[in-house]
């Protein structure tokens, strides 16, 4: 056998080993997230005090502080704990650009990951509870991480910049924020369910700043009227939750919703042509699998396909995240 082959079966089989606990780390941080344990950690905490205000038993606490100095996210001093330098710029701060409702998110999917031979054994997916404010921690969380993307995509997008932007389940309305910011002139609009605008964008834009320069539109987007004459419809972080049929369906209401010239925005994990090479959309389809009737992850063909079927005109694709396959696919109306 070649030492090539080797390696790589050596490799393979580390990565195997180290599988078993690979979940822990982020459920660590979940856990401390849900705990509220971030903000307290600013300044250095003996672990006595902290299990005190946060009525958590001493034993459980030690033991996840530890861990997380382990991860590097608190360091100790003496019997202290305190966030480190760069886990600031992440935690804590309970400001916009916290990561902390994003850790909490994991909670909510967690059950559903759990559930994935059932769901597959059965083609049905996980049930759960219907609750529009599961998607507050979510779209907050992503209004932090979708940040930078958000800025890049604005830079690059063709001219003319768009002036009258429509954000549809908009969450935080993350995507549309660096558009309204830069155009003085430029209007948001952001519909979404009634407890995600309370929950997540009015919150959201509020801290921006910019809470007077969007409408709101509340209410169920295949029911809601949406308006008329945008220069761009926004549809982020959506298609993966349906089925085929529903995203030409959607992509039909976006075209009618254009002005001449308009744009439509599909902003989503784009799975590689022979679904194979970028890892990331392929298992996030298994999140869809799990919590949705139809959802997964599309090709930038199949998103093509469904643009033409729609009346669009496909024109661009704006890398944002390579190594994920996040992508902006840019049609314009027919
Ligand atoms: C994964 S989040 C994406 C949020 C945002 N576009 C982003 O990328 O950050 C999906 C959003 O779509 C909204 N949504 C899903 N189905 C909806 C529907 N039928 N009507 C209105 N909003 C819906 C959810 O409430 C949620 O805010």
């Amino acid at each position: 056998m070649a030492d090539d082959s080797k390696t790589e079966i050596a490799e393979f089989g580390r990565w195997l080993r180290g599988l078993n606990f690979s979940v822990m780390p982020a459920m660590a941080m979940a856990a401390a997230a849900e705990l509220g344990l971030f903000g307290r950690l600013l300044v250095p905490t003996a672990a006595r005090d902290l299990a005190r205000e946060t009525g958590c038993s001493a034993r459980g606490l030690v033991l996840l502080l530890d861990a997380l100095t382990g991860l590097q996210v608190i360091q100790k001093q003496d019997d202290r704990y305190f966030l480190t330098e760069k886990a600031r710029h992440f935690l804590g701060t309970g400001d916009v650009d916290s990561f902390e409702p994003f850790l909490m998110h994991l909670h909510q999917i967690a059950p559903g990951w759990l559930d994935m031979a059932e769901v597959i054994r059965r083609g049905a997916p996980h049930q759960r509870e219907a609750d529009d404010g599961r998607y507050v921690n979510l779209t907050r969380g992503l209004a932090a991480t979708n940040r930078p993307m958000a800025d890049l995509l604005q830079r690059r997008f063709p001219d003319p910049p768009p002036q009258k932007i429509l954000d549809v389940g908009c969450g935080a309305s993350s995507w549309s924020r660096p558009f309204v910011v830069a155009e003085p002139g430029a209007r948001g609009f952001a519909l979404d369910r009634p407890a995600v605008l309370d929950g997540a964008a009015k919150v959201f834009l509020g801290e921006v700043g910019l809470l007077d320069r969007y409408t709101f539109l509340p209410g169920d987007f295949w029911e809601t009227d949406w308006g008329r004459d945008y220069d761009l419809v926004i549809l982020g972080h959506l298609c993966h939750s349906l089925g085929p049929e529903q995203i030409v369906a959607l992509l039909r209401r976006a075209n009618a919703a254009l002005g001449p010239g308009g744009r439509v925005a599909v902003i989503d994990f784009i799975a590689d042509e022979t679904r194979q090479e970028v890892l990331f959309p392929l298992l996030f389809a298994l999140n869809m699998l799990v919590h949705t009737d139809q959802g997964r992850t599309y090709t930038e063909g199949e998103y093509r396909s469904f643009m033409v079927e729609a009346g669009l005109n496909p024109t661009e694709r704006l890398d944002l995240t390579e190594a994920v396959g996040l992508a902006a696919l840019i049609a314009r109306a027919g």
